[in-house]
């Protein structure tokens, strides 16, 4: 049997995770689902939320997955402790804000957080606030519209510019000189806020960690599936545009793919 692991975003920006994902598990096959469709989660009802990652969890499912990561901080913060619940023997894998390399990586003691409204107000980043921002300043910024730009695949517009200069802009006034990306959409955006933010920005961006816990957990709590020198696949859906999505999926994942139409009971 191959190792199948399935991964789903609001849209494309969990595509920022797979590839730190391919990188880590090269020989496993990786089923990507982009709930475009319902695109942005971020001001969504945390009850709608849970319904779309529980769509989207069965449809992985019986695709064959075997540990799920939930490649986007909105529906982590949402959707993370009723999936545990409700699938309890598969492993999941969230995302959430990397507060605590931030607070270390910082040496002007002020921390930006890039991120959607949904992921700001959750409980869940109250919590990891009161666990590591300590004696460091975090000023978090809401960002909405960024998703939008990273769907129609708009990186570097004079539109993306000013949404991107309006959403920096109060936190370097902070004094903040790491940002955190705490949106999966956000890391295709990094070489803009860059240019806006200067080049001594740090930029904290999860992806990498989440595919080394993802490689530690499938270790650890699955049976091996050895396949020595394969090289796995990687298919892809959407609950949207399937045509569209197969032109801007092409564009972020860096070759050309074809994404399928999600079928319509998981819409
Ligand atoms: N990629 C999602 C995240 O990490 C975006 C959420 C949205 O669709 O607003 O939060």
């Amino acid at each position: 049997m191959v190792r199948t692991i399935g991964i789903f975003d609001s849209g494309v920006g969990g595509i920022s995770v797979l590839q730190h994902i391919r990188e880590a598990l090269p020989e496993a096959n990786l089923i990507y689902v982009a709930d475009s469709g319902h695109v942005p989660y971020g001001g969504r009802s945390a009850a709608f939320i849970e319904a779309r990652s529980m769509a989207l969890t069965r449809f992985l499912l019986k695709h064959g997955a075997e540990a799920i990561v939930i490649a986007c901080n909105t529906a982590t913060a949402a959707a993370a402790l009723p999936l545990r619940k409700q699938f309890s023997k598969i492993p999941f894998i969230g995302m959430e804000p990397a507060i605590k390399p931030a607070v270390a990586a910082t040496q002007s003691n002020v921390v930006g957080v890039l991120a959607t409204v949904g992921t700001l107000e959750s409980a869940r980043f109250a919590a990891l606030l009161d666990k590591y921002g300590g004696k460091v300043k975090i000023v978090t910024q809401g960002c909405p519209g960024l998703v939008e730009l990273v769907e129609r695949g708009d990186l570097h517009s004079v539109e993306a510019r000013r949404l991107v200069e309006r959403y920096t802009t109060p936190l370097l006034e902070a004094g903040a000189d790491t940002f955190i990306l705490g949106c999966t959409h956000y890391p295709f955006l990094a070489p803009l806020i860059r240019e806006v933010a200067g080049e001594a920005i740090t930029l904290i961006d999860t992806g990498a960690a989440v595919a080394r816990e993802l490689k530690r957990r499938v270790d650890t709590e699955l049976p091996p599936r050895v396949r020595l020198g394969v090289v796995g696949n990687e298919t892809f859906h959407t609950s949207g545009d399937a045509e569209r999505a197969t032109s801007i999926v092409s564009q972020l994942w860096g070759q050309d793919v074809e994404v399928k139409p999600l079928p319509q009971s998981y819409c």
